[in-house]
């Protein structure tokens, strides 16, 4: 069994221990540390793991357990830091998004990965939705011929205020608003499904509704890849999107796809279409078991570090776009 230590106990911290109960005869939390004296407690116990507290928690865990993995879901301002110190001490890392926020942290992050030999997942759920599998399916199968467009949507009302919100309000802890929040969801999604690499990207952000926010709480993207696919993302926490928008769509030389994110359709030029219905999947607790079978060498992870950095190329471009009026180059990391 691959032990692992989980790194920030917060809330989704509660999704990925649901993963590990899934998958004990494969994979289990045996260390957590959190800065909260409290929540590392409780976790501790809920999982019979040894809590580690403090501003030191993870580097003490580091130095004192025997693991093989971290999971980290820490705020986003010290994905970094947490992915450098777990690969220095040798461990395998699943990270929650975003990656890291710059590109200068995208390369410490590269750097600590390649030179110590270890397995970056990035926690990038949505991959294993159901549908999300077959249409990558049906475009590499060349079902609709060669893509040009990929539309990705994920808005919803978010209830937060300023009192809930904690370090989503600020940019400083967040790396922006919602676009590299909520919005990196979509913006994975978009790089699994248009199958190329992004060259160039920009965005309207807009605050619609939360307006303590210090970032936007709405996006619109736009995103070129090098296979010629167009790329447009919408992204919201201040408004549902409106009836009958898809979670995602593409369109391609013989015909399109789309998807409400439980079913997904195809119907060609020729007039030959399809309907796939799905049974409803954890997509945590799924990833949980990726991780687990990609640490057993079974395979790679289906985002690595690799993919975590173009999604950030994308959401730095984005925001560079929107700041300077252009359309912006995704840098190379
Ligand atoms: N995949 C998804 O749908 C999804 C949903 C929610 C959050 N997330 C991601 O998960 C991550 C965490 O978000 P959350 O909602 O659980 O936040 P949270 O605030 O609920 O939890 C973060 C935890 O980290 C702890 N922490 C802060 N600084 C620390 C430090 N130096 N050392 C150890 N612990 C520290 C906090 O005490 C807290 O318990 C973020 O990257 C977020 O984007 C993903």
């Amino acid at each position: 069994m691959s032990k692992v230590g989980l790194i920030g106990a917060g809330g989704i911290a509660s999704a990925h221990i649901k993963g590990y109960q899934q998958h004990a005869d494969r994979i289990g939390v045996t260390a957590v540390a959190d800065a909260v004296a409290e929540t590392a407690k409780k976790r501790g116990e809920e999982l019979r793991a040894t809590a580690y507290t403090g501003s030191m928690a993870f580097r003490e865990m580091l130095a004192n357990e025997e693991l093989d993995a971290v999971d980290i879901c820490l705020p986003h301002h010290l994905h970094r830091d947490a992915i450098v110190a777990a690969a220095e001490a040798g461990k395998h890392i699943l990270c929650e998004k975003p990656l890291c926020l710059s590109a200068e942290e995208a390369a410490d992050v590269r750097k600590a990965v390649t030179e110590n030999g270890v397995t970056l997942m990035c926690a990038h759920n949505q991959l294993f939705m159901p549908a999300v599998a077959k249409a990558r399916e049906l475009l590499q199968a060349g079902t609709i011929g060669t893509v040009y467009e990929v539309r990705t949507t994920d808005s919803f009302y978010n209830d937060f205020d300023p009192s809930s919100m904690g370090w989503r309000a600020s940019s400083k802890t967040s790396g922006g608003g919602e676009l590299i929040d909520t919005g990196y969801h979509p913006t994975y999604l978009m790089l699994h499904l248009a199958g190329g690499l992004p060259v160039e990207a920009t965005a309207m952000l807009s605050t619609h509704r939360l307006k303590f926010m210090e970032g936007e709480d709405s996006a619109q993207v736009l995103i070129r890849f090098d296979n010629g696919v167009v790329g447009q993302l919408v992204t919201s926490w201040a408004y549902q999107p409106a009836a009958g928008t898809e979670r995602f769509s593409a369109v391609g030389e013989l015909g399109s796809l789309t998807s409400d994110g439980t079913t997904l359709s195809y119907r060609l030029r020729s007039g030959e279409t399809e309907t796939f219905e799905f049974e409803p999947v954890d997509t945590f607790v799924a990833e949980i078991g990726h991780f687990a079978d990609s640490l057993l060498g079974k395979q790679r992870p289906l985002h690595t570090e690799e993919e975590g950095i173009a999604v950030l190329g994308i959401l730095l471009a984005a925001y560079e776009g929107s700041k300077s009026k252009v359309i912006a180059p995704v840098l190379k990391v």
